[in-house]
Order: C-alpha cells, then structure tokens, then sequence
C-alpha cells in the first residue's frame, strides 16, 4: 500500500518504518527541514530499540522516504496518517491546531485535482473524543465529500517508549474507529500482518475509538498513583509495598503489571492524556474526581524525595552534593519530559544542592532544561565521588547490580535515596548503607544498629 506519514515525531517515525518493514510503499513529510535532512542523510534523531536497524534497511530498499513537501507524499497516497503532537493547551485541553492545520493543507492540495480520487485520513496522534468529526468537517470546508473523496480514521497507538518497534509489531490489540465500511476494510488489510499471532483488530466507531486510547493511559496512571498511595501508607505502618504488590498481582483480576511503587509516571503520554481526560469530563459536564487525584498524587509523589533528603539534611541542603544516577523518565529511551528526575533536580537546586547525575542515555536531553546549572558525569560510578547522598530516579538495568562495596566505598557518606526499589534493603544494611526506598521500611546501617545496641546494654537499657 502507498502511505503518507504526517509528522516525522516519535510516533510518525515508528508507525512509518514500521509500515515500510511490511512491505509499504512510505513516504514521511516534516515542516522541520533539518529534520528532513537527517533522516535523509541516515540518521535519526530519537533514541529507540530496533528502529535504526528497520529504518536504514528500508531506506536502502527504498520503501521509506522523507519529504517537506506535501504534495510528494499525498498525491500518491492511499492512507495519510496525521502522526502530529496535540500539546496541552494552557487550560489542559489538548491542541489540535497542528492536526487541523495538516488536515487543511492536505484537503487543499486534493481539491486541485481534477480528479481528488478516494484517501483515507487516520488520525494516530492522541487526540480528544470529537476530533475525527472536526478533522472530517476541515476537509468537508474544502469541498471535499466524506465517503467518496475521503473518510477519516480513528486509529489510536499503543506504543511504549523503549519497546515502540516491539509493540508496533506485535500489537495486543489495533483499534480501528470508524463508520465506513471502506475504510474499514482497507485498514484491516493493512494491518492484518501485524496480527497474525492471532491479536484481534477491533473496528469500532470513531469516538470509541478515542475514547479507548484515552482510557488505556488513564486506567493505568490510576494503577501508578494508587500504588504510590499504597506504598506511603505502607511506610507509616510498617508493611512493605513490594510484598503487598506479590500478593494482590496473583489475583488475575488484577494482574502484575504497573503496580510499581515509585518516583511518579512521566513521560509524554500520561500527564498530558490523563489531564485530558479530565478536561474532556470538564467540557461534557463531568466532575472526573479520579483524575484529578491520580494528578496531584503523581505530583506529590515527584517531589517525595526532595523532601525525604531534605529531612535528612535537617532542612540544610546548601552545598550539599547529590549524585544522581538515571535522568529519563524511564529506561531505554533519552526522553526526560516530565521526568522525576527533573522535578527532582529542580527541588535540589532550588535549596543550594549541588547535583552531579549520570544516565546511559539521557544526558544531552536534559542539558537542554538545566545546561551547567547541574554536573554531568559519564560513567556511573563517577558522581559518588564524595558525594553526600546518591538518589536513584530511572531503574537502568546497569544500576540493578552495581558494584555495591564500590558504590559504599566511593560515596562520601553512604547513603541511598532509592526512587525505584532496586535494592534489598536489609541487604543494603549488611552493607553498611543508610538506605530510603518507596513503600518499604528505611534501613540504617546494621553496624550501626549493633553500635547503638551495644551502647544500650553497656548503659543497662536494653
Ligand atoms: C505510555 C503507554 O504505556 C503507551 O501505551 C502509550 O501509547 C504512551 O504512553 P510510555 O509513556 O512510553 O507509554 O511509558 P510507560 O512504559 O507506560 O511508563 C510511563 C511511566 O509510568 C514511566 O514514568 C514509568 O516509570 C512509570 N511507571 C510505570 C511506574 O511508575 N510504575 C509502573 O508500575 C509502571
């Protein structure tokens, strides 16, 4: 099939290679030409698991290009796909502009035709409950006839970040929202080869569809806050947030996935698509009293270990050195957008600590919001050196099993602020570390421990 991706972001590039590794004819359009011009020249500029390997594979065969130019990607296309960012508006709502802007364009350069022949136009970017029906009456406004020169799709994506490629692949599910049955079956066709392991392909209508999409990234950032809840009270009586978890994740009604304690959810997806849902609620007349929790926990949650080492500091964090290790909002990508890390990072700053942080991936994307206003180092035993605490914000696979006696040897005061529960605790005791968690009790060093009782029994206390 001949398709043309609009918005060469994440998704659009995903979605494009993707498409292309099955055979697609795909052309790929950007505004940003230097953009245009990377890609062209073999290089992408995201970070992503198997996506270099597809892209240049389908360069070379020819199956995948890129353009700033319309009119070489739509004229030809069967399928356009509006893969363009939709950034909360001040109010919370999303921005369509780019979408119904890009749809314009496209209808514009249709209308020229003698003959505008038949397309259909999929929105794959997140979008709000209604914004198929806007994107139909934009091309509608040009003159255009729904089902004869055009309809417009609802086709949500599912994709995580790390494990994009993976999840574009072998989806659980496509979502394909419409009311055309043309439409429906050539989207079916296309992704038929994606799921033939056997994952269904639901065609339902447009709002469902959005409804859907929506719906997934908000049930799950529920689950996130509600652990962290868990985890908090966990803390205050003494129970263990990670054994909880075991226990309640053999239910199948529950299941095992994003139950974990932490630092807070970040990334593009989840504060953005969960504080649109609520202003979707807002505009229909709908109080979503959940939402709004789940979004003031996430934002308590980030900011729980600013406080926690703020504590430890007896209120002092002035010229204190904090080695952070893990800056992008999870593991396997470079994207820090509205990461933990940065919250944290800017709670630091803010009382006079002197941060000095390493992460795999993530370091160029975050001098972007910090520059030098914070150290870099580029392994990651180098920023323990003399450092008054380590805070652990991203669970990197290289920081599961760090070399711990070197980890304790090379801080200057051995002790660990744990954002993702790597670590045993009663493990890091024997070790020697001072060591805060998510949910679980906080350990002292056992030595310590030994010390304080052997000064209790010497005084006859304990
Ligand atoms: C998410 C959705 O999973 C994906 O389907 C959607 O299309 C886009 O948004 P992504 O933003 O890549 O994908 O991240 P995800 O892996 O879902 O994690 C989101 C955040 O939740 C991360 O900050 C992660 O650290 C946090 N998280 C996840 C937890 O704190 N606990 C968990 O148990 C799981």
């Amino acid at each position: 099939m001949n398709i043309a991706i609009i918005g060469t972001g994440y998704v659009g590039l995903v979605s494009g290679t993707c498409f292309a590794e099955m055979g697609n004819q795909v052309t790929c359009v950007d505004i940003d030409e230097d953009k245009v011009d990377m890609l062209r020249s073999g290089k992408l500029p995201i970070y992503e698991p198997d996506l270099e390997h597809y892209f240049a594979r389908n360069r070379k065969e020819e199956r995948l290009s890129f353009t700033t130019d319309y009119e070489d990607a739509v004229l030809d296309a069967e399928v356009i796909f509006l893969a363009l960012p939709t950034p909360p508006g001040e109010d919370g709502s999303a921005d369509l502009s780019y979408v119904l802007q890009a749809a314009g364009t496209i209808a514009d350069l249709l209308v020229e035709q003698d003959d505008p022949g038949y397309r259909i136009i999929v929105n794959k970017s997140t979008v709000p409950v209604g914004t198929a029906d806007r994107v139909s009456e934009t091309m509608a406004d040009r003159g255009l006839t729904t089902g004869e020169h055009y309809d417009v799709v609802s086709n949500p994506e599912f994709l995580r970040e790390g494990a994009a490629v993976d999840d574009f692949m072998k989806p659980d599910r496509v979502v394909i929202g419409t009311s055309s049955e043309k439409a429906a079956n050539k989207m079916t066709r296309l992704y038929e080869p994606f799921v033939r392991q056997g994952n269904p392909i639901l065609v339902v209508d447009e709002r469902s569809a959005e409804m859907i999409k929506y719906t997934a990234n908000s049930i799950l950032a529920t689950r996130i806050s509600f652990m962290n809840e868990i985890a908090n009270l966990c803390e205050r009586v003494g129970a263990d947030v990670d054994k909880v978890r075991l226990g309640i994740s053999k239910d199948h009604r529950i299941g095992r996935h994003f139950l974990y304690a932490g630092i807070g959810f970040g990334g593009s997806c989840f504060p953005k698509d969960v504080q649109a849902l609520h202003r979707t609620g807002r505009q229909h007349g709908y109080d979503f009293q959940i939402l709004d929790s789940v979004l003031s926990v996430n934002d308590q949650q980030r900011e729980l270990m600013v406080h926690r080492l703020d504590e430890y500091f007896d209120g002092d964090l002035e010229g204190k050195k904090i080695a952070m290790w893990g800056l992008a909002f999870k593991p396997n990508t470079d994207d820090v957008r509205e990461a933990p890390s940065h919250v944290i990072i800017e709670g630091l700053l803010e009382r006079g600590a002197e941060v000095t942080a390493f992460d795999p991936e993530a370091i160029e994307t975050t001098k972007v919001n910090f520059g030098d206003s914070i150290s870099y180092a580029e392994d990651m035993y180098a920023p323990l050196e003399n450092a008054d605490a380590l805070v652990i914000c991203t669970e990197w696979h290289e920081f599961r099993r760090p070399d711990l006696a070197r980890v304790h040897d090379t801080l200057g005061t051995p002790v660990v602020f744990d954002g993702r529960n790597l670590y045993d605790p009663s493990r890091m005791a024997e070790m020697g570390f001072e060591y805060f968690s998510i949910g679980r009790p906080h350990v002292a060093p056992q030595e310590d421990a030994e010390a304080i009782k052997a000064a209790l029994s010497e005084n006859g206390q304990a």
